[in-house]
């Protein structure tokens, strides 16, 4: 098996054990709740949010374990975004991860309300992670916030909504794409980051780059797979963007170009890493798989 595969998935294992274990522990007024937060959680995903955090907390001299509980505030943020998206009211999806979006198999009210509080508990935990100091913790949620709030993701599924039928200039898709996904990614780097006690300025400014730019290849290839993609393979109904109007890379320049855009992001991404040795090359790896990958 190759180093990313590896690495994936020991992160997966490990994340995936750490969310199942605090979601056990969580008290929920309602059963029906919990039960619609850990189907939508639970049930499989790649975990590319939380690994990434755990490969800058590598990249900046630390084990991970510091990150690992950040690391799955990030992915409770994604689940939420993606229980969200699939709603009626917004892409109308009946299927992620290969099997029923949450709203299918439970209803709608419960699957917003299954978002709402595991937004909420992305916070809860950032705010007593352990292993780390109070300053960071609280600079942790400030940037979960960030990233996912009106100026990050849930902006850049606003502009993603208002512009549905419309032609975008190049200019107004990637800042759509740069919230919208874009953001979070950024947050999760961040976040992995801040568990070392002593972060260089320069460091965190090199990884916001990467981030930021990894963060935009990663929705390009995800609208390369809405087209190329097979729904089996992907876990989501391919061609739902096109299906619902949706402006995406290949839909604007073309499968070729915007192939041949992604190899330059990819390229950008590496870059920002320069100045780092050995210790980010699982975020170097991190950035081929996710530009690579078939699902
Ligand atoms: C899908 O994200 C939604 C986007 C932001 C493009 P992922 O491709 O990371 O989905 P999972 O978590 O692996 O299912
Ligand atoms: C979703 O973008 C971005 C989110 C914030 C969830 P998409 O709508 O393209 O994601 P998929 O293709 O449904 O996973
Ligand atoms: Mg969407
Ligand atoms: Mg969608
Ligand atoms: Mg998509």
């Amino acid at each position: 098996m190759d180093p990313v595969t590896t690495f994936l998935e020991q992160c997966r294992t490990d994340v995936d054990t750490t969310l199942a274990a605090r979601l056990a522990v969580s008290e929920a007024g309602s059963t029906r709740l919990l039960d619609a937060m850990k189907y939508s959680v639970l049930g499989g995903g790649k975990r590319v949010r939380p690994a990434l955090c755990l490969a800058a907390a590598v990249a900046v001299g630390q084990s991970g374990e510091a990150a690992i509980v950040p690391a799955c505030a990030t992915e409770l943020i994604h689940a939420y975004s993606l229980i969200h998206d699939d709603l009626p009211a917004m892409d109308n999806d009946e299927l992620r991860r290969g099997r029923p979006t949450t709203h299918i198999a439970f209803d709608e009210a419960t699957a917003i309300l299954a978002g709402d509080a595991l937004q909420t508990l992305a916070f809860d935990w950032l705010a007593d992670a352990p292993m780390v100091d109070d300053q960071t913790r609280l600079a942790m949620v400030r940037e979960l916030a960030k990233g996912s709030g009106h100026l990050g993701m849930v902006g850049g599924q606003a502009i993603d909504l208002e512009s549905v039928g419309k032609h975008l200039s190049i200019e107004h898709l990637e800042s759509m794409h740069r919230h919208k996904t874009g953001a979070l990614i950024v947050a999760a780097v961040r976040i992995g980051a801040l568990t070392a006690p002593d972060l260089d300025p320069g460091q965190i400014s090199a990884l916001t780059d990467y981030a930021r730019t990894l963060g935009l290849a990663f929705q390009v290839q995800d609208d390369l797979l809405d087209i190329e993609g097979d729904t089996t393979v992907i876990g989501k109904p391919q061609g739902s963007d096109q299906a619902r109007g949706k402006p995406t890379y290949p839909s604007l320049m073309g499968v070729e170009q915007a192939r041949q855009y992604l190899a330059g992001l990819l390229s950008n991404a590496l870059t920002s890493l320069d100045s780092f040795g050995s210790e980010a090359d699982t975020l170097r790896a991190m950035a081929d798989y996710v530009v690579g990958r078939t699902y």
